[in-house]
């Protein structure tokens, strides 16, 4: 590992789904108000992928941008990452159909899985390799069709999800600044708490489908148990957040804006208290997007640039919850 090099974001770009769907709309297809969803979650909307699109189409739509942003051509780039839980297929990896339709080739593009975190996991992941020497320009995309995997008969989460994607492109030097460090982590203990079972679980070639329940459709349906998860996502989101930053040798009013996972703005505020921080230091697009797991982080990354609040020099403390329980933090000093 190379400690003169140093993984500075150098691009972002972001998609959204035309399509939204209000909390008013939503609560002509389940028992559930605008009232209770704003305020038990922040939530006012979320964009809902169209028909003829798959994860892989939000996610190059992003990454277009990124690389526009940046100024360059997928020519540029050494490797693709796209975290998803929601991908096009199987397999093959979105992050192959995604390097297709970019017109991208013979370079490694692999997907990442830990769910809400996989963005911070695939931060943490691709700095690791880019200091090692591996790549030097990357293509890092959260991308989800979440709104594709949920029970819409379930109230207690078809309100909570989006879709979306965000993308980073990542480019390695000598100059100071970028990335100063990760923390992941996993309890799998944890793990029946917030789930989307295979569509045939444990199927073998003489179950019949019928017999397991499964509808005609087959689809994953997400499943939690919200008060659990909220209650672990804030004591763990507490401490990574001073883990971080004691790996780093930083305190924490130091720290210039809070990009958190978006998944309820009460944990949102939970985290700035623990952290000391206001409300205002804070990135909040939950209202807008919903929770879009592995693309909150990088859509709200986006938003905030492109609303020209990040200064270089700045500190941005990164962290996700997700399922598994898998959860983490990066923290980058904007370099762009
Ligand atoms: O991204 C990965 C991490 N995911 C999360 O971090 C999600 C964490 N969990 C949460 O954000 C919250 O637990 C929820 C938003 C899911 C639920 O909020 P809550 O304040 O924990 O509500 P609750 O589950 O304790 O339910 C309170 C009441 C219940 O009614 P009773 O039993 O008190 O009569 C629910 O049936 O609210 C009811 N309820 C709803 N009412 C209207 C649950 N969902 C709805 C709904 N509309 N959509």
């Amino acid at each position: 590992m190379h400690k003169s090099l140093h993984t500075h974001i150098i691009g972002l770009g972001a998609y959204l789904p035309d399509r939204i769907m209000s909390n008013e709309e939503l609560s002509k297809r389940v028992d559930t108000s605008d009232a209770w969803i704003q305020e038990r979650t922040g939530i006012k909307q979320r964009h809902i992928i169209a028909k003829d699109q798959k994860t892989s189409d939000l996610a190059t739509a992003a990454a277009r941008q990124a690389l526009e942003d940046a100024g360059l051509t997928i020519n540029d780039i050494d490797a693709l990452v796209v975290a998803t839980t929601t991908p096009d297929m199987v397999f093959p990896s979105t992050a192959s159909v995604v390097q297709y339709k970019l017109g991208g080739v013979g370079f490694p593009a692999w997907d990442i899985q830990a769910v809400c975190s996989g963005f911070v996991y695939g931060l943490a992941q691709m700095d690791g390799m880019m200091r090692a020497g591996m790549f030097k320009r990357v293509l890092l995309i959260g991308a989800e069709s979440m709104t594709r995997i949920v029970d819409w008969k379930d109230r207690g989460t078809c309100v909570l999800f989006g879709d979306g994607a965000g993308a980073v492109v990542l480019e390695v030097s000598d100059k100071e600044g970028g990335v100063l460090g990760s923390v992941l982590h996993c309890d799998g203990s944890y793990r029946h708490l917030l789930k989307a079972q295979h569509p045939y679980p444990g199927a073998s070639p003489d179950d019949s489908m019928m017999d397991m329940g499964i509808d005609a459709a087959g689809v994953a349906a997400i499943e939690m148990k919200g008060n659990e998860v909220f209650r672990m996502a804030v004591s763990k989101l507490g401490e990574v957040v001073h883990e971080i930053l004691a790996q780093c040798s930083i305190s924490a009013d130091e720290v210039d804006w809070l990009v958190p996972h978006q998944a309820n703005i009460r944990i949102l505020q939970a985290t700035a208290k623990k952290l000391g921080a206001d409300m205002n230091k804070v990135i909040v697009t939950v209202d807008q997007h919903a929770n879009t797991s592995s693309a909150s982080v990088p859509l709200a990354l986006n938003k905030a640039y492109r609303d020209g609040r990040f200064e270089t020099g700045q500190l941005l403390l990164l962290e996700a919850f997700a399922g598994g329980f898998a959860w983490g933090a990066n923290l980058v000093r904007w370099s762009k």
